[in-house]
């Protein structure tokens, strides 16, 4: 039965970025799997066909690489839409995928999934989660050895792409450090599917390549690119989300794990548990990434200061700042949380990731008002959102000031949100 007033065309979008049991994030911009947009697609299938649901998973894991990275793209069939594709990316897996990965709600996903599968009686869902288990559990090994080999209780990102927040302005500082020399041709594509002004810019774009080109040069060898990275930040969006994936696998390990998995998981979880903790900073009721190059703290407001609320159980003191700090971001919004704050200096409304609104932050935004008890906050959030979904279409995101939808059109992950946050509302 259909509640939602666009829940026919949300679901239309999936079908038509349907390439055969993957969902590409939309058509031309972005013509293939990427890592996190199918975690929250899976999520958004299993509202209404969990076998699909699983599909989007499954597909996801064949670019899995030996190592237990699941890459950020996989590049299953070829395009010529897109650039830095396979041979940007030299990578040597038995499919072409790109050699970096994006935050690990793969786990999340996975629990919600199987979930769904339990409620609905879906036959072969014991074994299919049972696979997918230990898929996910070889990834979180790869994140903690690869990306906190010292043992902070914080992985790491090197490349601002990882985060998934590719052009935020808590990347700056770190950026400005990588040179622009590329031994790539730079061929961008995405400035003639989007206004450039909402793009990111040039200059920024060969120190994306630049590090791509690092990396490569390292043969994508994890110890390697460690030492060699010239970007290396410690980021509290995607510890905050690999401690709730953890918890999430922590959950499904009582079925599917043996003891020594369960004990892994649950000393993996503590150790992020501490290191996240460890970036609250009482003075702006956020969270905050280490510049693990630079030494310093970066203190430029993002969204990502309030993703740890997925992981964390807040005391009253930090739960009451922090709602307080995200009702100050949205003060004179049409539609938060702005991936920048109005009242900060890098805050462009249209710009990538320097202003506008995502539908699946504000979706674990919410998430994590909910589990710290703060209903009200996350029941606003998800009303403005999914009211700027039906005004404006199932955009890639939205102007916070006025609700305009900009960059791509017919989005994936937003019409998995508007299922999914129209539900709660
Ligand atoms: C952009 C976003 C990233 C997303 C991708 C596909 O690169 O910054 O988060 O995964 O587009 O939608």
């Amino acid at each position: 039965m259909n509640t939602l007033p666009k829940e026919e065309a949300a679901r239309a979008i999936l079908a038509r970025n349907d390439r055969g049991g993957y969902t590409v994030p939309t058509d031309r911009l972005y013509p293939f799997q990427w890592n996190w947009d199918s975690a929250f697609v899976a999520m958004g299938f299993a509202l209404f066909d969990v076998d699909r649901a699983y599909r989007e998973l499954e597909r996801l894991i064949e670019g899995q690489w030996d190592d237990g990275m699941i890459p950020h793209i996989v590049f299953h069939a070829p395009s010529d839409t897109y650039f830095p594709g396979p041979d940007v990316w030299g990578t040597r897996h038995r499919i072409p995928t790109s050699g970096i990965t994006q935050p690990p709600v793969f786990g999340m996903a996975l629990r919600h999934v199987h979930e769904a599968a339990l409620a609905t009686g879906e036959a072969a869902a014991t074994e299919r989660t049972r696979v997918l288990f230990q898929a996910a559990l070889r990834s979180h090994r790869w994140w903690l050895t690869a990306r906190d080999p010292e043992g902070l209780g914080l992985v790491s990102i090197l490349h601002p792409w990882e985060s998934g927040s590719d052009n935020s302005p808590a990347w700056d500082e770190a950026l400005a450090r990588v040179p622009t020399t590329t031994t790539t041709t730079i061929r961008r594509k995405d400035t003639g599917h989007v206004d450039a002004s909402m793009r990111p810019r040039d200059e920024d774009y060969q120190r994306f390549i630049h590090l791509v080109d690092t990396y490569r040069d390292c043969g994508w060898d994890p110890k390697r690119q460690w030492a060699a990275a010239p970007f290396k930040v410690a980021d509290v969006q995607m510890t905050g989300i690999l401690a709730r994936a953890t918890a999430d696998l922590m959950h499904l390990a009582e079925t599917f794990g043996t003891d020594e998995e369960k004990v892994e998981l649950t000393r993996m979880h503590g150790r992020l548990l501490d290191g996240l903790s460890s970036r609250w900073r009482p003075e702006l009721s956020r969270f905050v990434n280490l510049d693990l190059i630079s030494g310093h703290d970066v203190e430029t407001p993002t969204q990502a200061g309030f993703i740890p609320l997925v992981a964390l159980t807040f005391d009253d003191g930090q739960r009451s700042a922090i709602v307080a700090e995200i009702e100050r971001w949205l003060d004179g919004m049409v539609v938060g949380v702005p991936s920048a704050p109005s009242f900060s200096p890098s805050f462009e409304p249209k710009r990538y990731w320097r202003g506008p609104v995502w539908a699946v932050i504000n979706w674990l935004i919410s998430d994590g008002l909910r589990l710290n008890g703060s209903a009200d906050l996350a029941r606003r959030i998800e009303q403005s959102t999914v009211r700027a979904i039906e005004t404006s279409g199932f955009c890639e995101y939205f102007d916070p000031t006025t609700g305009e939808g900009l960059g791509g059109d017919t989005f994936s992950w937003t019409a998995a949100a508007y299922m999914a946050l129209g539900r709660r509302t």
